[in-house]
Parts: structure tokens; C-alpha cells; sequence
């Protein structure tokens, strides 16, 4: 790409800064601190292999699950960085019980939350992971940050983005004005501007789902899968399965080609599995600002509540269209096989 036609993820951070009144700079530096953090994930996870890093750490996350050596370290260099921007008063991870809250900037006006590494089952067999945040301003005018001031419903969100570690590292992020990929080039270790205005296709060609689930789905996910799979020229069927077991890699992929991503509600995991706060919100908020759709199949994932920081949500997520099949297959399952 000629030098002139480079755009930096910070040149088009500052440029879009002008469009808010209101703009002091703090999201920039919350912003810079991510880039930062990101680029050193993305070092450590080209090592992986080479250094001592791959497989577990030991010890168990929030949600019981078994934590890898590099949830551990991602975690702690986005905390670090975030912490160090000195414009977020709480950090909220997956892989802490507790709020961090940042010594000296309680009164701040930033909650961010981190899913430090989203994927973790690929890291030992080099399939793509990522990084996921979401940016809250505090509402409420107290010194002290809350733990209620961060259980806001994800439509507050005033950024949202994930990384891809994957054949080149991107991240993709908006903050209500549209969705942007910026793709990092290593040899100048800058991201530069790749996915101008991402716009996700109203409908698509692919399914990505945890099939293996299919006994323990709701009749009517059961229904909308048979549909995906059944035959007819006119619509496309069957559709294509896709599913890496990353969030962010089956989302990337269904957003930029168009498709849709389900964690319906089982009955083992009557909420789904993916969290709320630092899974499903991110990417509804991103994927409908790429005109797309999420929902909890009951309601859209960014009007939902939040009453604890750990709680999960199912999620029907990707192109318009899609979604809103999978929605009435699931009130009416009678509807399965036709049109
Ligand atoms: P994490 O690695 O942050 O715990 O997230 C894993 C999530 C998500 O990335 C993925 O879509 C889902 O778990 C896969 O779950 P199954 O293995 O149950 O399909
Ligand atoms: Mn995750
Ligand atoms: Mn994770």
C-alpha cells in the first residue's frame, strides 16, 4: 500500500474524535492503551510454541473453567495497560471474580470490560483466538466507582472491538459511528486501516453452531437447524456448517461473508454459555452497527439488564435476515420444513 493511502488505527482514532462534541481525549488514551496491550498479546501469541506458554496455568476462571497460560498473561497486560491509561476507574474480566478497581482512579469516568482471550481451547492447536473489550461510561456522580455503576444494559456502550489473532492479527472496533478493521502490519507494527465501514451482508450462506449439542437444543433451535441443512434452490439451502469453537473467529468470518452464530440455551447451560458483559454485548453492539442482528432469541441482546457481571446469555447473532428466521423457527417449531 503507498505510504499516502496509510491510515493508522491512531490517525483515524483522532479523526473521528473531531465528530463528538464532546471529546476530551480519554477514549483516545483508552484506545492507545488497547493497541498497546493488543500488540504484545500478539507477540506473546506468535511465540506460543516457542516459549513456555501453551497449555494450563493450574488454576480455574470465575466460570470454573480450566484456565490456560495465556488467558492468564493476556489478562494481566490488558489490565496493566487499561489500568495505566489513567482514564478508567474499573476493569471487569472473565477471568476475575471481582471488579478491578484502579488505585488512584476511582473517580474516573471509564468501565471497561475484557474477555483478555476468547478461544482459548484453539491456543495449543494454532487455530485463531482473540481479544474482546467493551468501553461504559460511569454513570453515576459518586467518588467511588460501584460494582452497579458496571451492570449497564450494552446499549450504553460507548466502544466496543475485538482482535483476531489469526492468519494476520486485526482488530475491528466502533463506537456507534459504523464498524472498522484495521489490520496489523508486523513490519511496521502499526494498525492500518484494511476494512473501511464494514457492512455485514443482510443474509449469508453459513450456520455456526455447536452441533454436537443438537439432543439437548429447544425444539425450535432444533427446527431452524433442520432448516439450515434441508434443500431449496431458492433460498440456498443447505447452508454451509462453520464453527471453529472461537467467538471471535466464527463472528469475523460470518460478518464480513454473512451468516449467523448461535449458543442457544441447552439443557445443561439453560443461559447459554457465552457471558453477557464481556461476550454477547461487544458483538451486538458491533454487529449491529454493521446493519446486523442479535438477540437472546426472547430479546435483542443490548436491551438486557445485567444483574451479575458473570452472567451468560444464549445468543442468535449475524445478518438481519437470518436472524429473524431463526427467531420464528424458535417461537413456532411446527414451521420447521417449509418456507
Ligand atoms: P473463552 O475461551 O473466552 O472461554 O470462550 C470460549 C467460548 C467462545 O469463544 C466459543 O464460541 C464457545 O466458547 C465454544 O463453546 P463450545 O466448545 O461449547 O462450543
Ligand atoms: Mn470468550
Ligand atoms: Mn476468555
Amino acid at each position: 500500500m503507498p505510504f499516502a493511502e496509510i491510515i493508522t488505527l491512531e490517525q483515524f482514532i483522532v479523526d473521528q474524535q473531531s465528530l463528538y462534541k464532546d471529546a476530551d481525549g480519554s477514549l483516545s488514551r483508552i484506545f492507545r492503551s488497547i493497541e498497546l496491550a493488543t500488540k504484545i498479546v500478539n507477540r506473546d501469541v506468535r511465540k506460543a510454541g516457542l516459549v513456555d506458554i501453551l497449555g494450563n496455568h493450574g488454576g480455574t476462571n470465575t466460570h470454573g473453567e480450566e484456565q490456560k497460560k495465556l488467558d492468564v498473561i493476556a489478562n494481566d497486560i490488558f489490565i496493566a495497560a487499561l489500568s495505566k491509561s489513567g482514564e478508567v476507574s474499573v476493569v471487569i474480566s472473565e477471568e476475575n471474580d471481582d471488579p478491578i478497581f484502579v488505585e488512584g482512579a476511582e473517580e474516573e469516568k471509564y468501565i471497561v470490560a475484557i474477555d483478555p482471550l476468547d478461544g482459548s481451547s484453539n491456543i495449543d492447536v494454532n487455530a485463531s483466538i482473540g481479544t474482546i473489550f467493551s468501553i461504559y461510561r460511569r454513570p453515576s456522580n459518586s467518588k467511588m466507582v460501584t460494582v452497579e455503576d458496571c451492570l449497564q444494559k450494552g446499549k450504553h456502550q460507548v466502544a466496543a472491538g475485538y482482535v483476531i489473532y489469526g492468519s494476520s492479527t486485526m482488530l475491528v472496533y466502533t463506537t456507534g459511528l459504523g464498524v472498522n478493521g484495521f489490520t496489523l502490519d508486523d513490519s511496521i507494527q502499526e494498525f492500518c486501516l484494511s476494512h473501511p465501514n464494514i457492512q455485514t451482508p443482510t443474509t449469508g450462506k453459513v450456520f455456526s453452531i455447536n452441533e454436537g449439542n443438537y439432543a439437548d437444543f429447544p425444539d425450535g433451535v432444533k427446527a431452524y437447524i433442520d432448516y439450515c441443512k434441508e434443500k431449496d434452490a431458492s433460498t440456498n439451502r443447505p447452508y454451509g456448517a462453520r464453527y471453529i469453537g472461537s467467538l471471535i473467529a466464527d463472528f469475523h468470518r460470518n460478518l464480513l461473508k454473512g451468516g449467523i452464530f448461535m449458543y442457544p440455551p441447552t439443557e445443561k447451560t439453560p443461559k447459554g454459555k457465552l457471558r453477557l458483559m464481556y461476550e454477547c454485548n461487544p458483538m451486538a453492539f458491533i454487529v449491529e452497527q454493521a446493519g446486523g442482528m442479535a438477540s437472546t432469541g426472547v430479546e435483542r441482546i443490548l436491551d438486557v439488564k445485567p444483574t451479575d457481571l458473570h452472567q451468560r446469555a444464549p445468543i442468535f447473532i449475524g445478518s438481519t435476515e437470518m436472524v429473524e428466521k431463526a427467531l420464528e423457527m424458535l417461537n413456532h417449531p411446527e414451521i420447521a420444513v417449509t418456507n
